[in-house]
């Protein structure tokens, strides 16, 4: 029995990486899918590849009238919503606004990057809300980061919002439960899973596997994650299975948050 059987569910920035691996998964599972971006030639290619239960809709998750729109499109297609992945965001390492560190980032660079993950997981919940009010049921899921659980002094703004849609989740979890709602609110804090999002770290020239093996060895697993580790708890968190889940975070990474980079070592070891 596929696990997401007659769900409906709506991915942002699925054209690509996380958001694409969780549309596959979710299909897989016998739901029906509407892939969300601002690449549209991309989404719309991606969405015809996964056939007749997958579609695309043009959502900048930061456009708050956009949001109002492709739910009320969602709904009168499918007479319902039952999960929202709250998946698009940016790190501001592939902006021309300059350093993300806390000392030399702009203002502006700061906000573009809010604007995004936070604003857009906002106002993702606020109306997938509503949307599901009717039924009383549903399951969001936020994409935050390890990045939120950490300090990283070259990505502040990005690890800012990220612990911010963390705690987010939370006040929507308990928010949609005090309102008798079963409505369940969850986030994932991935780190290292190996997607375009990386090319501006890694680079995409001949030094890449390098680059790879380099930030991998530094992890206690010793490699990247992939899209379809990360897709896997996004299943479990949509389904029914997880329905006594909320307002929690669940790590998917290869150990990096369980412990120091230099623990203590008996000298006889
Ligand atoms: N890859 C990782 O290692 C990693 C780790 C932790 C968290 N995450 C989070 O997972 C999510 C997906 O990351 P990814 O690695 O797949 O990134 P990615 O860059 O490969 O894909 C992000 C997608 O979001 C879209 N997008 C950007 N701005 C948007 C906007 N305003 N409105 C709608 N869509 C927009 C992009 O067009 C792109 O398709 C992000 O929130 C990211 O922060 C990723």
């Amino acid at each position: 029995m596929p696990r997401l059987k007659n769900k409906v569910a709506l991915i942002t920035g699925a054209a690509q990486g996380i958001g694409l691996g969780i549309a596959q998964a979710f299909i897989n599972e016998g739901a029906s899918v509407i892939l969300t971006d601002i690449n549209d030639e991309l989404g719309k290619e991606q969405a015809d590849k996964l056939g007749e239960h997958a579609s695309y809709i043009h959502l900048d998750v930061c456009d708050e009238q956009k949001w109002i729109d492709t739910i009320a499109a969602v709904v009168k297609e499918h007479g319902k919503l039952d999960i929202l992945v709250n998946n698009a965001g940016i790190t501001g390492f592939d902006m021309d606004a300059g350093p993300q560190d806390p000392e030399h980032s702009s203002l502006d660079a700061w906000q573009r990057v809010h604007r995004t993950n936070l604003d857009g997981t906002f106002l993702g919940c606020k109306h997938a809300i509503a949307a599901m009010r009717p039924a009383g049921v549903g399951s969001i899921i936020n994409m935050s980061s390890r990045s939120g659980v950490v300090g990283i002094p070259r990505a502040g703004a990005y690890a800012s919002s990220k612990a911010a849609i963390r705690n987010h989740t939370k006040t929507v979890a308990l928010y949609c439960a005090e309102e008798g709602l079963q409505i369940r609110c969850n986030s994932i804090q991935p780190a290292a899973i190996l997607t375009p999002m990386w090319d501006a770290t890694i680079g995409t020239g001949d030094d890449r596997e390098a680059n790879i093996a380099k930030f991998a060895a530094g992890t206690p697993m010793n490699r990247f994650g992939t899209v379809e580790e990360v897709a896997a708890i996004a299943v479990y968190l949509a389904s029914d299975e997880s329905g006594y889940t909320t307002g929690t975070d669940i790590n998917l990474d290869g150990g990096m948050l369980a412990g120091v980079s230099t623990p203590p070592v008996p000298k006889n070891t």
